[in-house]
């Protein structure tokens, strides 16, 4: 069944202390709890003891030293209060659990022969009985036993000797903060000084022969630390601070207290095997988890509902440490591109939900982009509405209030009115309403006045019919005929259905709105060209720049997939070949400029315009296009490419990394004109970085090229060892290839030797790779369907998290002419007639049916 927001209420008996110890064994390992539990003054008197579990041989348990008989189920077990010291008891309880066959990755299980944890949400429950709820939170004494090297778990190393090693972590946590790792690893060794000057010791741990590509994770780590004394005032609170790789995980990384846990691929890094943009995601989630240990560790979630604050926060602050160690406007521009490719996107479907849901089955589904990057987008609007200095007084006031406890939305919001004295009703809206909201907007000029009308309107979402008008902060810009900025900007604050702003000026300026994109909105606003043209040109705001480029090309390939025989729109051609050139602006921005939307984009935008989208007349529209900014731009690609090479040793930083965009941004247009992929291969035998040999590669790929299957061989041949690099060889092959060729190529890798699919790496790559190959997954005879809902059905009983995530892929049927929608409803109705289906994936694909 469902649980409900409305339906928490505390927990009778809380966690004074709680010492574990486990005797490992790959099958029957042994898992000793003492748990101190005392009475909750906050919760009614005289209630039993229930405690979470699952999948647990329960061996003994006592009372006060007693035996006890619980009453078990599946889900765990119970006491009645009469059996319980109505003051407060010692329980303890011998279970044993069986790591090495939970493919599940949840819980304690095995990666390559290591012993790891993943608790968050409900994992726990897996290691022992307890109360699995974040709003319990104890101080956790742990003794592992096991001949293993390295022995981990959180807090700080108390004792160890042959065979075994104690840590005792003082700071209080929920269950799903625990963590335990244990194998034989070395570490990557560094130190860091507080700004109080306390001296805590770093150590990445990784299996031997991954030891010397953990440089860049260490200094990201040191940069993460750093950056949060300045910006937050954070200082970390533990001597030792410890991230172990593992390669069989379902999500990116876990921040457990001290001891972080993180899928392998967001953590090594050397320039022969990670790209660019590995070692951006890198240093994003290092940033990201190490700031959990402030906003979600210390301060934590009452309950899962309250995912956002801790998600959402700490989304928004790597958002802003990545922009400071690199690009602000480009990062922006990133993160925008993702927001309206996942979260957009889900917002516009059946799995729309709002920032804190009130229901769910369950809670790992809801792990969502709604969640971390929406929750994220409703912060910076908060910050933006206060101003920097509120915005920092505000979260002063959050650490020195809430530290240590474990709070809600409304804890947080009432931090911002006490520190501001703003009224935050309307904006909490943020947080229940789903829906991407839409604002139109119109401007007049006469006689001195300008008048900008805002509308806006929150569309239905699945269990909220109606809504009411949201507070929308419009950051906004006058632009006067030179491009500068006419008036200073301001932040309009749109909070009704329909709002009038004027302004006196005495000649008409052009008028740049939502800058810097200051809410997570669809603007809606007619352009004239050569308005478009001069924003593209000229607005000072770099995103609107961007923006207007963007809408531009959007307008033309979409107009290009309703009529075949449009040609491309000279005007966006010569501004693409005009900004390209333009040696006055960021290379990583040109690369970001340059890229045309994706397929995926287009079809969004296409149904959200009302007509249903195409895939092989977007697939069409876009080469044409793309052919075409290829011919007008021919002279500056050509010279970018030769221009921009950057010599000397791979160096991962923003200015290295912005000249090799650019230039595989201007290779991808010549490729256009050289379908023999001549200079793409020429590339590919010279590249001396994987971010260089992977985008000529796939440009290979995406052209079928004569050289293509010789490349593939070779790369396959000198990376077949390196399970990191695999997975973006099968990634590739199965994203980029041309839709006549792209199921065969799948079914055959899915064939592969290497294809070890119960690892969720390998998986994502081949299979999730595959659905976002939009034309190839929207196959018109629904084979493309069949092929990932096989797929999916193969790996839910082994685990339902990561089919669960990936069953999302279907979520977009509404957006297609009714074959197809009838085609993927049927794979769904096959899904869902299958009476072993996990949790998680029935709830994902009961909601795409809209059952
Ligand atoms: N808290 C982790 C992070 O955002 C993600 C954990 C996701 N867990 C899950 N079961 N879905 O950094
Ligand atoms: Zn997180």
């Amino acid at each position: 069944g469902a649980v409900r927001l409305t339906d928490y209420a505390p927990a009778a008996w809380t966690v004074e202390h709680v010492a574990l110890t486990f005797a490992l064994d790959p099958h029957a390992t042994r898992v000793t709890a003492r748990i101190r539990f005392r009475p909750n003054p906050d919760a009614a008197p005289g209630q039993g003891l229930w405690l979470d579990g699952e999948q647990l041989e329960l061996v003994s348990a006592t009372i006060d030293g007693t035996p006890v008989s619980p009453e078990v189920s599946a889900e765990g077990l119970s006491l009645p209060a009469s059996a319980l010291p109505a003051g407060g008891f010692d329980w303890e309880a011998v279970t044993v659990i069986d790591p090495a066959s939970n493919t599940s990755l949840d819980g304690l299980y095995m990666s390559n022969g290591m012993y790891c944890t993943q608790c968050e949400a409900q994992g726990f429950r897996k290691i022992t009985y307890y109360p699995d709820r974040p709003d319990v939170m104890a101080r956790f004494h742990v003794r592992i036993e096991g001949d293993q090297r390295v022995k981990l778990s959180n807090g700080n190393p108390v004792a160890s000797g042959a065979g075994w090693a104690e840590w005792d972590d003082p700071w209080p946590k929920p269950s799903y903060l625990f963590a335990l790792v244990a194998g034989d690893l070395l570490s990557h060794d560094d130190s860091f000084t507080t700004a109080s000057g306390r001296e805590v010791a770093l150590k990445i741990y990784v299996r031997p022969g991954d030891e010397d590509r953990c440089a860049y994770a260490m200094d990201a780590l040191k940069r993460s630390m750093d950056w949060d004394e300045r910006a937050y005032g954070r200082e970390y609170d533990l001597d030792l601070f410890m991230i172990v790789a593992v390669d069989d995980f379902n999500m990116g990384a876990m921040e457990n207290k001290g001891l972080n846990i993180f899928n392998s691929k967001y953590v090594l890094a050397s320039p022969d095997t990670a790209t660019d943009r590995d070692y951006e995601l890198i240093e994003g989630i290092i940033a990201h988890e190490y700031f959990h240990n402030w906003t979600g560790n210390r301060i934590t979630c009452r309950d899962w509902f309250q995912l956002c604050l801790k998600e959402g926060l700490t989304v928004f602050r790597d958002q802003c440490f990545s922009a400071d160690q690199r690009s602000e406007p480009v990062k922006r521009i990133a993160d925008v591109l993702q927001l309206r490719a996942r979260q957009f996107r889900e917002d516009a479907g059946p799995l729309a939900h709002p920032v804190r849901p009130t229901e769910y089955v369950e809670i790992n589904n809801f792990y969502t982009a709604t969640v971390y990057e929406k929750g994220a987008e409703v912060i910076r609007m908060l910050r933006l509405m206060v101003g920097d200095a509120a915005y920092r007084q505000a979260l002063d006031l959050y650490f020195e209030r809430h530290d240590g406890e474990a709070c809600t939305i409304e804890d947080w919001l009432k931090v911002f009115e006490d520190a501001t004295g703003r009224d935050l009703s309307q904006f909490a809206l943020w947080y229940s309403q789903a829906g991407t909201p839409r604002v139109a907007a119109q401007v007049d000029y006469t006689g001195g006045t300008l008048t900008l009308t805002l509308t806006q309107e929150v569309p239905p979402t699945p269990g909220q019919p109606v809504k009411a008008p949201m507070v929308i902060p419009v950051a906004t810009g006058f632009l006067a005929p030179d491009g500068s900025d006419a008036a200073p900007a301001q932040v309009l604050e749109l909070t009704a259905a329909r709002q009038v702003f004027t302004f006196e000026m005495p000649e008409r300026l052009v008028v740049s709105l939502l800058r810097g994109f200051s809410a997570p909105v669809i603007l809606e606003m007619a352009r004239t060209p050569a308005e478009r043209a001069f924003l593209i040109a000229h607005d000072s705001d770099p995103f609107n720049r961007w923006e207007a480029a963007r809408n531009l090309a959007t307008d033309t390939a979409l107009a290009m997939a309703a009529d075949p025989d449009l040609p491309a729109d000279p005007a966006l051609v010569a501004a693409l070949a005009t900004l390209a050139a333009d040696e006055s602006v960021d290379p990583a921005f040109r690369a970001l400029a340059l890229t045309l939307p994706s397929r995926e984009a287009l079809a969004q935008e296409s149904f959200q315009r009302g007509t249903a989208a195409d895939p092989d007349a977007i697939e069409r529209a876009l080469t044409d296009l793309a052919t075409a900014v290829a011919t007008g731009g021919a002279e500056v690609f050509n010279d970018l490419y030769d221009r921009y090479a950057t010599p000397g040793a791979y160096c991962p930083e923003a200015g290295d990394a912005a000249r090799r965009a650019l230039r595989a941004t201007a290779l991808g247009y010549i490729t256009r004109l050289d379908p023999r992929g001549i200079a793409a291969g020429t590339l590919f035998g010279a590249a001396t970085n994987m971010t260089e040999s992977l985008s000529a590669l796939s440009l290979l790929v995406r052209e079928d090229a004569p050289s293509a299957t010789a490349a593939l061989a070779t790369f396959y041949e000198r990376w077949k060892a390196d399970r990191l690099v695999i997975d973006k060889w099968f990634t590739l092959q199965a994203m980029a290839s041309p839709s006549g060729v792209a199921l065969e190529r799948a079914r055959q890798l899915a064939g592969h030797a290497d294809f070890d699919w119960k690892n969720p790496n390998r998986f994502r790559a081949l299979i999730g790779g595959f659905a976002a190959n939009p034309t190839a997954f929207h196959r018109a005879d629904g084979a493309g369907y069949r092929f990932v809902a096989d797929w999916l059905l193969k790996l839910d009983p082994l685990n339902p998290q990561t089919t669960a995530r990936m069953a999302g892929c279907f979520e977009t049927w509404a957006r297609y002419e009714p074959g197809r929608q009838a085609l993927i409803r049927a794979e769904l109705e096959r899904m869902a007639a299958e009476p072993g289906l996990s949790k998680n994936t029935r709830e994902i694909v009961e909601r795409i049916l809209g059952a």
